[in-house]
């Protein structure tokens, strides 16, 4: 059997013992502990803050902005608004775009819900990240109608103060290996990284604003086989870096059919969401990583389940 260190010295330090051990000795064991528990923590954990960006698994939030309880509202796929789910734990946030009437807005555009214009949202992420001096978070936006990086997007980022924070890689794409840890991230004050799935259609980029494939790959979405099995679905060709060298994301959410329409789906958000099926889902997309847990994992409902129960396990907490 393996005993871990720390149990072998409590073995060690029973009542007889810690008579016989000199106090400058048990100063250390105490003192030993103390900076344990008090030293440098990362997303809630000291044992994050030396592993690497790509080495950790992040609970995101799918179509974050679609937080709302009435029941009626079929495009919702959250209960809590963004505050309380970054409270939770999520740190990626995912958020789908749509111009309208001149101004970029999150939407979900199959059921038109409205969430808001993106200024609004970038503004409750900036107070998120000067209140969270110790946070790395990930945004992951949908750019389906090809608006400017450089014209529409960047300059929300710097009317939000995002620029300062945002992560800028040394090359691109990074790969999965190459990214830093999460400590150094906090003490470089570079604490968001921002991926789009797709440039505008100008083609023209912005050095923050980072193309989501060809550094991470998806499983696929809206799926409503409650096996949920693993494919790559969604990613930029060999051209750039193989699948086993990228991120990778997987969307952990079923979705039902409402009137023909996909919808999320509430009543079934607890087992969704349960550790087991979670754990489950991420095992069966090993094999494409070389036997790395997923970087990132979606899901509907973040309030429901057990999803940061499972998140810890992945990452070993
Ligand atoms: C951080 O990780 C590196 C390499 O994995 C290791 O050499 C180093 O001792 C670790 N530092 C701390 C403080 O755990
Ligand atoms: C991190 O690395 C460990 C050790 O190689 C691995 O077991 C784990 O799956 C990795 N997690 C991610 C998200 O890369
Ligand atoms: C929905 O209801 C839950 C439980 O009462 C509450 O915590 C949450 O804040 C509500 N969400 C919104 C958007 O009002």
């Amino acid at each position: 059997m393996h005993v871990p260190t720390p149990l072998l010295v409590l073995a060690i330090l029973s009542p007889i013992a810690l008579i016989t051990i000199p106090t400058s000795q048990l100063d250390r064991v105490i003192h030993h502990r103390l900076c344990r528990t008090t030293g440098p923590v990362c997303n809630g954990h000291a044992d994050l803050c030396n592993r690497s960006y790509g080495n950790i698994t992040f609970a995101g939030s799918h179509d974050s902005f679609t937080f709302t309880n009435d029941t009626l509202q079929l495009a919702r796929d959250q209960e809590v608004d963004i505050p309380t789910q970054l409270d939770f734990g999520i740190r990626l946030l995912q958020a789908q775009s749509h111009l309208w009437l001149g101004a970029l807005h999150f939407c979900h555009t199959s059921n038109n819900l409205d969430g808001g214009k993106v200024a609004d949202y970038l503004t409750i992420v900036a107070n998120f990240l000067d209140n969270n001096p110790n946070d790395v978070l990930t945004l992951l936006f949908t750019n389906p109608e090809g608006v400017s990086f450089p014209d529409v997007w960047a300059p929300l980022f710097e009317s939000a103060g995002l620029v300062k924070y945002a992560y800028v890689p040394p090359r691109n794409p990074m790969p999965q290996s190459a990214w830093p840890t999460l400590g150094e991230m906090i003490a470089n004050g570079e604490r968001l990284v921002v991926f789009i799935d797709y440039v505008g259609k100008d083609g023209r980029t912005v050095d923050y604003l980072l193309p989501e494939f060809g550094m991470i790959w998806e499983t696929p979405y809206d799926m409503t086989d409650p096996s949920l099995p693993c494919s790559i679905d969604r990613i930029r060709g060999a051209d750039v870096l193989s699948a086993s060298n990228q991120m990778y994301l997987i969307n952990h959410e079923i979705d039902i059919i409402v009137s023909g329409a996909l919808v999320s789906d509430p009543v079934d958000a607890p087992t969704t969401n349960s550790v087991t099926s979670i754990i489950a889902h991420a095992n069966r997309c090993l094999h494409f990583a070389n036997g790395r847990n997923p970087n990132f994992i979606l899901f509907d409902f973040i309030n429901l389940g057990e999803i940061f129960k499972a998140v810890d396990q992945l990452n070993r907490l």
